[in-house]
């Protein structure tokens, strides 16, 4: 069961990761001007990027206790965990709010493209994380 859950919980990574590329890809093409790319990055951001990422979380604790390769002494595994809440803050108070104005017709702020940019380096550092396991 351990193999399965490790194989779902990476691959889950990578796919969190690739989203979060794709996301920044909207930003900094359509996405900021145009409602109905800005609706399309709001749909890809809460279910290819918030939601899968939060079920990774949850795996990744339930790893923790069933892998021979850590335990909850695993310093990396929780600084992964922590990093999540910034990912969080970033959604409820950049990505959120700029993503309803350009649904809105309205124009998004740098804001936008700050968040995206900065949820793709966070989601890059859990990676480095995960994968050096120092
Ligand atoms: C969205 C956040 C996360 C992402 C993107 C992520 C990504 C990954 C990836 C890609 C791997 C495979 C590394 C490799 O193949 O070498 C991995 C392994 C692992 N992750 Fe995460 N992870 C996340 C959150 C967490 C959290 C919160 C925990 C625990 C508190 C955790 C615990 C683990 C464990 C125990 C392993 C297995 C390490 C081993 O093979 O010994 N992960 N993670």
């Amino acid at each position: 069961m351990e193999t399965g859950l490790l194989h779902l919980h990476r691959t889950l990574g990578y796919a969190v990761f690739f989203v979060a590329l794709i996301d920044l890809v909207l930003v900094l093409t359509r996405a900021r001007a145009d409602p109905r790319a800005a609706s399309a990055l709001d749909r890809v951001h809460k279910f290819g990027f918030m939601m899968p990422g939060r079920l990774n979380l949850l795996l990744g604790v339930v790893l923790l206790v069933l892998i021979p390769t850590s335990d909850l002494t695993s310093w990396w595994a929780w600084a992964g965990l922590a990093l999540w809440v910034p990912i969080e803050i970033i959604n409820k108070r950049l990505m959120g709010p700029e993503i309803a104005l350009a649904k809105d017709g309205g124009t998004a702020s740098n804001r936008l493209t700050l968040g995206a940019t900065l949820e793709l380096l966070i989601i890059v550092t859990i990676f480095g994380l995960m994968t050096a396991r120092p």
